[in-house]
């Protein structure tokens, strides 16, 4: 069985995330969305919110898991035993840091191989951080989320940031 770890923030999961789950959940026997999370980092969602958004968001596609870890992702993988990671690659200017992570991932874990989805031009532009800036300045979301991933973000804003 082929299982591939899409590993992210997820903070929070937008359309273009579940365009990269919804393609791989087709090429893998499972996916597993991995929340990556940092107690030094402080995101707009809680990791046990970031995981309820995503359970919520890809409840209608039966080969996808949604699971958390804290720490280096190839000590998930190894403590897991997977061997594969699926990432969304957009523009130009992710390729750098993708492949600097590939890289230390696959010194770190011999066996692993990261493999490469090529983000849909309609959402080559699309990040958490850049749909959390306009809704934050009280801009239309609602082509970047889901409709409760919106509400989720505008509770949070309403309840001030
Ligand atoms: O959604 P993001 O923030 O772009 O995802 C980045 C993430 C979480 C996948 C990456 O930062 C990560 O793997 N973090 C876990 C810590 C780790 O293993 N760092 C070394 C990678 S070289």
């Amino acid at each position: 069985m082929r299982v591939a770890v899409y590993p992210g923030s997820f903070d929070p999961v937008t359309l273009g995330h579940l365009d990269i789950i919804k393609r791989s959940s087709k090429i893998f026997d499972e996916v597993i969305v991995a929340v990556m999370f940092n107690r030094n980092k402080k995101p707009l969602f809680s990791v046990d919110e970031r995981i309820a958004l995503l359970i919520d968001a890809t409840r209608n596609i039966p080969n996808v898991r949604v699971d958390s870890h804290e720490g280096l992702l190839v000590d998930y993988l190894s403590k897991n035993n997977h061997q594969i990671i699926v990432k969304g690659l957009r523009a130009i200017s992710d390729f750098e840091a993708e492949f600097q992570m590939a890289s230390v991932n696959q010194k770190l874990l011999k066996e692993l191989e990261t493999v490469f989805i090529m983000t849909r031009t309609e959402y080559m532009y699309l990040s958490s951080s850049i749909v959390k800036e306009v809704a934050n300045f009280g801009g239309d979301i609602s082509n970047f989320v889901t409709d409760e991933v919106r509400q989720a973000i505008e509770s949070k804003l309403g309840g001030g940031l």
